[in-house]
């Protein structure tokens, strides 16, 4: 398939299929035929601080190797929170939209297989992980998670003269070299949370990495937002249960007991960091934990985390994805004395895309909430007020869904 014509496509396939099994080697199935495609696509684009336009564009030529999907929806980022309020990726004008999933229309001759070796026809299904700049055997594969370096994301890319690189629109087209994902066997919420679930299945990857988290960790999830939340619902999958919510959002915190957190506790009830520690250590029946993920952008939550964890205990800091500025700890009292281990997460890996699709069947199984996690559903016109209602946090996740 021309899509992983070049390394990326032996050792995605050679990983993936272990993972898959036969289902990732059958045949080749159906080709290519366009159904009827209208000849212009709206696309949202970020034309000003905090301003989208829907713009319409040609419908663009499919290359051999290219796909072009119909989009069915796409959540809402704190990235694109990010983007709206400051473009610190300095992208305007931007096609945003990166936690996207739609359904196949067209496809070049070439393409037959998933990223995974999974045959891909018109209809199916469809979700795009990273596109690999550099070093992808390396850098995505790596035992260690030395999961950085050069990776580009649809949602985030610049602006060009196809336009439909962003999730944020009425279609996609994915290009030659990208890396697609056959997910027709999930439901559209399924579909729209896979983005944000994969940074958690690539966070408890790296957490494991310390040998220090088992089933029966004592674990507490800093922040409640969509990614904390899904934090708990991953530990739960895991068969953790000992686990401690902070936040200081009583909804939310709600919320993370229905996802499976045993205890919660309010930052706002408990003034000062020793009262606070106090807190979760009561939660705990008297212990600090063994573990700790850190799910805010908040430094000042991140110098507070170290007080919930034990000697010897672990942390995963996952919550800064942009720069959040400066955070004021001890090294000696915080990590030195107490010997703690600690680890970083950025975004996933194409093996944790593999690992999210059985996650998302497995959360649903054992009946974690996951749908409720998507609060307010938008459609593509009314992007700008689906921003707004993100900002305000006023829900968890807020989609785009084209009817
Ligand atoms: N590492 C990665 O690859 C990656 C990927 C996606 C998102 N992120 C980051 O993860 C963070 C969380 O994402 P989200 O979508 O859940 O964000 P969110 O803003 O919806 O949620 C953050 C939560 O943290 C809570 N909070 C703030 N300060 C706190 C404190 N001192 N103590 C406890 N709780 C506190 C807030 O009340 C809120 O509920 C963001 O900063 C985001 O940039 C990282």
């Amino acid at each position: 398939m021309e899509m992983n014509s070049t390394n990326v496509e032996a050792v995605v396939k050679q990983v993936l299929e272990q993972m898959l099994g036969s289902q990732a080697a059958a045949p080749a199935a159906a080709r290519t035929e366009s159904q009827a495609i209208p000849k212009t696509a709206k696309v949202a684009m970020l034309t000003a601080l905090e301003h989208y336009d829907i713009k319409e564009f040609p419908m663009p030529e499919v290359g051999d190797g290219d796909v072009l999907v119909k989009v069915e929806g796409c959540g809402v980022c704190g990235t694109d929170a990010h983007e709206f309020k400051r473009d610190p990726f300095g992208l305007i004008p931007v096609a945003l939209g990166h936690e996207g999933t739609g359904e196949i229309v067209k496809m070049g001759k070439n393409v037959t297989k998933d990223s995974a070796g999974k045959p891909l026809k018109v209809g199916d299904k469809v979700v795009t992980c990273m596109i690999f700049k550099d070093d992808p055997d390396i850098e995505m594969f790596d035992l260690n998670k030395k999961n950085v370096g050069g990776a580009d994301v649809y949602g985030l890319l610049p602006d060009d003269d196809i336009h439909l690189n962003g999730w944020f629109s009425e279609y996609i087209l994915v290009r030659e070299g990208s890396t697609i994902f056959n997910v027709s066997d999930l439901d559209l919420k399924s579909r729209i949370l896979i983005e944000p679930c994969a940074v958690l299945i690539h966070a408890v990857e790296r957490a494991k990495t310390t040998g220090i988290l088992r089933f029966n960790s004592r674990v507490v999830v800093q922040g409640c937002g969509p990614i904390g939340l899904i934090c708990i619902a991953v530990l739960r999958t895991m068969g953790i249960e000992n686990i401690v919510a902070v936040d200081g959002n009583q909804q939310r915190l709600d919320f993370a007991k229905k996802m499976g957190a045993e205890k919660s506790v309010n930052f706002m009830e408990h003034k000062g960091i020793e009262a606070l520690s106090g807190a979760v250590k009561d939660a705990f029946g008297g212990y600090l934990a063994d573990f700790a993920f850190q799910c805010t952008g908040s430094p000042v939550a991140h110098a507070n985390i170290y007080k919930f964890i034990r000697n010897g205990g672990g942390l995963c800091e996952l919550g800064f994805f942009i720069n959040g500025g400066d955070a004021t700890i001890n090294p000696h009292f915080d990590i030195c004395s107490k010997e703690i281990t600690t680890v970083g997460s950025w975004v996933y890996t194409l093996r944790d895309y593999a690992t999210t699709f059985d996650f998302l069947k497995r959360a649903k199984a054992i009946g974690l909430p996951m749908d409720d996690l998507i609060t307010h559903e938008f459609p593509l016109e009314q992007i700008n007020e689906a921003h707004v209602t993100n900002l305000k946090q006023e829900g968890l996740k807020i989609a785009i869904v084209n009817k």
